[in-house]
């Protein structure tokens, strides 16, 4: 498969213009036929791409490794505590040397105000793509895989009420890379986009301005309410997540005095109920059950979160087909 984008890095979908991501969509869709048949796709034999994870992970490493086996490649899972990193190498060092071993390189760094100064740096120096498996700005992964999702269900995104909303949660503090990612990409695509969330939630001030123009420049709205039943009544879409509060306070304590005054962010039957009838429940996981959402949501029938997951995988094919290649 010939590409204009062998190459190219996957940092953020900001640097992708709408024909680059409609072309990654339309590769998703192919490859995810193509699974579904058997039929074999060895678009990148003999290929290697070293996968990095500063963090856990369950969905983005899987995809990336079963999404690389499958296109007749190699994955390198490295966790980055066994590397020399941990003996101070730098971003620049590791970055040239792995594109001298390999055709890829991905990484997952969501340190607050390191993740995409980190990947960037990389960037700067390799010879391969670098693809983002999340950092402390980002996670386009999860955002082209969210998109797909929404296309599949509903075709014609335009003027779709899309809900991403703060929710309750004490797992750990999450980054704000998957609800910065949907509010920056869901206006691109005509959405009605409303971002709900309490307080000390905010998300940085340049978001904000970039997602409102996003909007105007493609006929879509965003606006923000810190009213959670003004996010979900007559929703078609609506994303309860949690996410920190890195914004106004970087510290790394899970759980504070603000997040235990929001307890009531929670995704339940009632929130649903006033939202469209066919809403259907997005998450990107893992989720906080009990917290962010009660069961009966997660597991009912509006919530499409395993259709959403499944796509990580197709999406991630479609990203290393498209930007690795022959050196
Ligand atoms: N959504 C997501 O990125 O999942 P993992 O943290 O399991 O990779």
């Amino acid at each position: 498969m010939k590409s204009i984008f062998r190459g190219k890095h996957f940092i953020t979908l900001e640097d992708w213009n709408k024909d680059e991501i409609n072309t990654l969509l339309e590769v998703s869709s192919d490859l995810k036929k193509n699974f579904a048949m058997g039929v074999p796709t060895p678009y990148l034999p003999l290929q290697t791409i070293f996968l990095m994870f500063f963090e856990q992970s369950t969905r983005t490493r899987n995809s990336m490794e079963a999404g690389i086996a499958q296109l007749g490649g190699h994955g390198n899972f490295l966790d980055t505590s066994t590397m020399q990193i941990a003996h101070g190498e730098v971003a620049k060092d590791t970055a040239v040397i792995l594109s001298r071993y390999g055709h890829g390189i991905a990484c997952r760094n969501c340190f607050w105000e390191v993740g995409n100064k980190y990947l960037r740096a990389m960037a700067e120096h390799s010879t391969v793509p670098v693809m983002n498996l999340q950092c402390d700005l980002y996670h386009p992964m999860q955002g082209i895989a969210d998109l797909m999702t929404i296309k599949e269900k509903v075709g014609d995104m335009k003027r779709l009420k899309v809900s991403i909303i703060w929710a309750y949660a004490t797992s750990h503090k999450k980054p704000i890379s998957v609800p910065l990612t949907q509010a920056l990409l869901f206006p691109r695509y005509g959405m009605d986009v409303t971002l709900a969330y309490p307080e000390g939630y905010e998300l940085p001030d340049w978001v904000i301005e970039k997602a409102k123009k996003n909007a105007l420049d493609n006929g879509g709205t965003f606006k923000i309410t810190h009213n959670m039943e003004e996010a979900y009544k007559d929703a078609h879409v609506v994303i309860p997540k949690n996410w920190g509060s890195w914004v106004t306070n970087p510290s790394e304590d899970v759980v504070d005095d603000l997040l235990n005054s929001y307890k009531s962010w929670k995704c339940t039957e009632e929130m649903m109920s006033i939202a469209d009838k066919d809403v259907m429940y997005m998450h990107a996981l893992p989720a906080d059950r009990n917290n962010e959402v009660v069961n009966s949501v997660i597991d009912g029938p509006h919530s499409i979160i395993y259709d959403e997951a499944e796509n990580r995988l197709h999406t991630a094919k479609a990203v290393m087909t498209l930007t690795m290649g022959g050196k």
